[in-house]
């Protein structure tokens, strides 16, 4: 233990923990830093909180080997690692842009605690999802509290893992670095090659800021031109999917599935970092924020459409299933969902159902089986999880989910 390098981590969650746990499991000694007591007691009994594929056993392992600890406050290290949330303020809109403001209230609240343990020589890292020059917010802000950060190394190096795969993806995705001066660099894609297979790029702090953002914006972007030909296609009576599909046979043509909106903690957030600092710049950026976020307003309306629709021809108000309550496809996480938002917009005037295979357990909505919730007036897919593709869709069904389901 006494010629490890030490690494302290600030925040446990889905990217803090899996680096934590693998650093410790590729010779370093690693303490883990979190503001929540239940998520510290829980890494330090070997268990972990979140569902991530085999991150139990390089925790256990990581515990059983005494390579990782846990607790809410830092302690001297070699190297600070801060993966913190950096969400934005909801109700508080940009007056230029009316776009959200970043919260980095996280990413200064981590800087400030690991500021008494650094010393000559530590390397500082910054890996959340931040808006261009908080690496340099970092640095004042240490400077401020008595750190020489002439002293020290200050870089910034975005995550890019996919959950699901975090683990492999650690190692194995490419990396870009990017201090605060050249020597920062440096030293920072010094420690990542120590454990990264992938190619790990060299640049300064702002450009790999903007890089993570950039990524995440390209994405949004061009799920939004998805959406918005969906919508296109509805107005003019076609079918979107065959549209996309047969567009999609031009050889330098590959038009996105559309769904009910863009979800998640990165996608629908980061563009807006770009957003609210470009002062009016960003436009195709918002635009897509924005046509993303709309999506799922429109496909509200389209249910209530039916749903008035069914009723006339019935007498009654129809059940209505929603189909996936996820961001995503084939996984849990409900946060900043399009479809979570949907069904609980619809349960507040129509009899809703939801069905989330990948959930056991939800008490603000009525939870079913996928059995049962077939069984409703009409069910509406909004997520496309593998389960539903099995699915024969009903005439009065609605799929926005952007996958054909059974038959037609
Ligand atoms: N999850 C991903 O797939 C992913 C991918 C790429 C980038 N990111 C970015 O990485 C960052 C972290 O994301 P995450 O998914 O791990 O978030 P998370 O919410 O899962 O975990 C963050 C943890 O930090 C803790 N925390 C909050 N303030 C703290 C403080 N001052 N000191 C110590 N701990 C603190 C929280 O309690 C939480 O456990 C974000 O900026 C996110 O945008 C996430």
């Amino acid at each position: 233990m006494k010629n490890k390098i030490k690494i302290c981590i600030m925040g446990m969650g889905y990217i803090g923990l899996p680096t934590a746990a693998l650093l410790a499991n590729r010779g370093y000694q690693v303490h883990g830093v979190d503001i929540k007591q239940d998520v510290i007691d829980t890494i330090n009994l070997g268990d972990v909180h979140i569902v991530e594929p085999e991150l139990d056993s390089y925790v256990s392992n990581a515990i059983i080997s005494n390579s990782l600890t846990a607790s809410l406050v830092p302690t001297e290290s070699d190297i600070f690692l801060i993966a913190v949330p950096t969400p934005f303020h909801s109700n508080n809109l940009n007056a230029n842009t009316s776009s959200p403001i970043p919260n980095l209230d996280y990413v200064i609240d981590a800087t400030k605690k690991i500021a008494p343990y650094i010393k000559k020589g530590n390397l500082v890292l910054l890996e959340s999802t931040s808006p261009v020059g908080t690496t340099n917010i970092l640095t004042e802000i240490l400077s401020t509290v008595g750190v020489v950060v002439d002293d020290i190394y200050i870089a910034y190096s975005p995550e890019r893992v996919l959950p699901g795969d975090i683990m492999r993806e650690l190692i194995e995705n490419d990396r870009v670095v990017g201090g605060i001066n050249e020597s920062s660099t440096k030293k920072a894609a010094e420690f990542y090659r120590t454990f990264v297979k992938g190619e790990v790029f060299e640049t300064n702090a702002k450009t790999a800021e903007m890089v993570k953002l950039t990524e995440n914006s390209f994405r949004d972007v061009n799920i939004a031109f998805a959406n918005e030909i969906s919508m296109l296609s509805d107005d003019m009576e076609i079918d979107a999917s065959e549209l996309i599909s047969l567009a999609n046979q031009h050889p330098r043509v590959n038009i996105l599935s559309p769904g009910c909106g863009v979800g998640g903690h990165c996608i629908s957030v980061d563009p807006w970092f770009i957003v609210n600092s470009a002062n009016g710049k960003a436009k195709m950026v918002e635009q897509a924020r924005r046509t993303n976020d709309y999506k799922a307003e429109w496909v509200i309306s389209k249910i209530k459409d039916n749903a008035i629709n069914f009723e006339k021809k019935h007498g009654r108000k129809p059940i209505i299933a929603c189909m996936g309550l996820a961001f995503k496809a084939d996984i849990d996480d409900l946060r900043q969902s399009p479809a979570l938002h949907i069904a609980l917009e619809l349960n507040k005037e129509l009899n809703v159902v939801v069905v989330e295979p990948n959930i056991s357990k939800f008490s603000i909505l009525d939870l079913v089986s996928l059995e049962i919730g077939l069984e409703s007036d009409i069910c509406v897919y909004l997520v496309p999880h593998t389960v539903f593709k099995k699915v024969k869709i009903k005439n009065a069904d609605l799929n926005f989910c952007g996958m054909v389901i059974g038959e037609k």
